[in-house]
């Protein structure tokens, strides 16, 4: 009795952990943030045709020959009295057949495959809006130059109009990914890869770099906000303005701070300084988000973001600049008064 219940215990486990990773399948195919399968563009629902079209003929392969497996083991298998069955090695018109048959089906994938490469890396119309993406270690900054804005890891955009995106990386190769508008795509020194779409209507989505660039690669997020015409006109508006001045005292020491000590040196806030290794901060007070979409942008978060960056998010290359209590509460402040 024992003995015979012993194999179905780790069966029903296996049943019971193959339904769990279904489920959690399905949930995040369907509902996560991360989806590519409810595509927000038409380069998203280019390629995620194609990852149908792929699934589907997969599937089916996968049934057929699971089912022809079968098949051929309950057909021949041994039975009490029986000789062996008739021993075949090798047979040519069978191999010859099958080989034929999935190179034509490699063919079928094949054809909608290449047209999605070419009609994704074509060149962008005249009309496009033209952001330059730096990927760094680890964020992103966000450059329109006809626009003259520069921010960071806060991606605005117009919905329904084309935007052409050239991607660069001044340290070490990163993926540019929004997986519910598009991408992934490579961001590689020495290069400069593109991608141009269209983002369908207004709305918020996640993006993630997608190629292990180092010990942050996780941290390397951004945000796409996609507004309607009213609301990204708005947001240009207040991104050229220049730096704010602060009027809270507090913000006014920070001020004070930021332009006595290294700050100046990495970043820059228009009229007050002019670095370039760190994100630009001009209208840091404007983002929701800081360290890569990796907080709130809350002045506890960027006072111990300045005591501490490596603390906030590993491998992060902003030193430690000995700041600490009333300077950095001042400099969080200020920056955050920078709307
Ligand atoms: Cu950048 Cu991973």
């Amino acid at each position: 009795m024992r003995k015979s219940l012993r194999p179905r215990i780790p069966t029903a486990l296996l049943l019971v952990g193959v339904a769990v990773l279904l489920s959690s399948c399905g949930w995040s195919l369907w509902d996560s943030p991360m989806t590519t399968v409810r595509p927000k563009s038409g380069f998203g629902r280019m390629t995620n045709e194609i990852f149908m079209l792929i699934s589907w003929w997969t599937l089916g392969i996968g049934i057929a020959v699971e089912a022809g497996l079968l098949w051929v083991c309950y057909r021949y298998r041994e039975r009490p009295g029986q000789p062996i069955p008739k021993q075949v090695h090798g047979h040519a018109l069978l191999e010859v057949s099958w080989t034929i048959a999935f190179a034509v089906i490699l063919l079928i994938f094949a054809v909608p495959t290449i047209s999605v490469i070419f009609e994704t890396q074509a060149a962008p119309p005249p009309t496009a809006l033209r952001v330059d993406v730096s990927g760094r270690q680890w964020w992103w900054e966000f450059k329109y130059p006809d626009l003259k804005i520069v921010t960071a890891n806060e991606l605005h955009l117009p919905a329904g109009q084309t935007i052409s995106f050239n991607l660069h990386a001044p340290d070490v190769i990163h993926s540019f990914w929004m997986p519910q508008l598009g991408g992934k795509r490579d961001v590689v020194p020495g290069r400069v890869n593109r991608i141009t779409l269209a983002p369908d209507g207004p709305g918020e989505f996640p993006g993630q770099c997608a190629e292990y660039c180092g010990m942050s690669h996780a941290n390397m997020r951004f945000r796409v906000i996609v507004h309607d015409k009213a609301g990204f006109d708005e947001w240009v508006a207040n991104q050229q303005k220049p730096a704010l001045t602060p009027t809270h005292p507090l913000a006014q020491k920070g001020l004070e701070v930021f332009s006595q000590n290294a700050c100046v040196g990495c970043h820059t806030i228009a009229g007050v300084s002019g670095g370039a290794l760190g994100p630009n901060l001009t209208h840091f007070g404007s983002r929701k988000t800081m360290g890569a979409n990796l907080m709130a942008a809350t002045p506890e978060n960027v006072a111990k973001w300045i005591e501490n960056p490596g603390h906030m998010k590993p491998g992060a290359l902003m030193p430690d600049l000995g700041m600490r209590g009333e300077q950095t509460q001042a400099l969080a402040a200020y920056l955050l008064s920078l709307k």
